[in-house]
């Protein structure tokens, strides 16, 4: 994998725009596989300036979810239905048609969760998947011991993960749902580019745990090691525990500019 230091999260952000903007030159219709939470956020921003300034046409772009919450009510500010369509959809000008996520309301969640992994696949597959990780080292919401061969299906987030997402619900963890149904990282390696973005000192370990410990479950962004195409983005406080930072530095300050990520 392509591990490329970055000096802070904006930066990164632009980096991984800049790449979203080359892909839907070469493929308008690009389907891009979007995830939630705060690392994305810079991104997301950075891409709606480039569409703002004529940079870049999004207009025909396609845009699926990672993971969404279960048993949240339709339209909940929180729903990463809802983040996704007012972070990236709109901003974007991407038509909401071209727009799709596993339904977290479902009556049967196990028919929601196979057909939206036959939906991925009847789109043609997603081009370039962005992640966040978990201070757990999860990737959408593949929890620790996770598959690696997962399909999308339903987990139970740890306490950990309801605890870090309490933000986003008033600080009170009793809001934050117990299940989610999440791409598994079987579905995720599929994607034909991964993009994993960290930043800040509390993904550190995981970061170093992802890019340099052994593939292992307990780690599910390990399974990127799998991948023939990945990329981790990290700023220099995620990179702390690099031992081979240095390495980083120096093969990214020497590729050539026409190879991108
Ligand atoms: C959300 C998702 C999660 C987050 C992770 C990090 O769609 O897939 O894996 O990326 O929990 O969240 P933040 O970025 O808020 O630290």
């Amino acid at each position: 994998m392509e591990v490329v230091i970055v000096p802070d999260a904006a930066a990164g952000g632009e980096l991984i725009a800049s790449a979203i903007g080359r892909l839907l030159t070469e493929k308008p219709d690009a389907l891009l596989g979007v995830a939630t939470g705060s690392t994305p956020v810079p991104v997301y921003r950075a891409l709606a300036a480039k569409v703002s300034s004529g940079e870049v046409d999004a207009s025909r772009a396609r845009v699926c979810q990672l993971d969404e919450y279960v048993g949240l009510p339709p339209g909940h500010p929180e729903s990463y239905r809802s983040v996704v369509l007012r972070q990236v959809v709109e901003p974007l000008g991407v038509d909401p048609a071209a727009f799709m996520g596993p339904d977290g309301a479902a009556e049967d969640v196990r028919a929601a969760c196979l057909a939206y992994d036959e939906a991925l696949a009847a789109a043609g597959g997603v081009d370039l998947q962005l992640l966040g990780i978990g201070s757990d080292g999860h990737i959408g919401f593949n929890e620790p011991c996770s598959s690696l061969s997962s399909r999308t299906r339903i987990k139970t987030l740890t306490e950990r993960t309801r605890q870090d997402n309490a933000r986003f619900f008033d600080g009170d963890i009793e809001q934050v749902p117990h299940h989610v149904i999440t791409q598994g990282i079987g579905t995720i390696l599929d994607a034909r580019h991964l993009v994993l973005l960290a930043t800040g000192e509390g993904k550190a370990e995981a970061v170093a745990q992802t890019v340099e410990g052994p593939l292992a479950a307990v780690v599910p962004a390990s399974a990127l090691q799998l991948h023939p195409h990945a990329t981790v983005v990290v700023d220099e406080a995620a990179a702390a525990g690099l031992k081979h930072a240095d390495y980083f530095r120096h093969t990214y300050a020497n590729k050539p500019s026409w190879q991108g990520i």
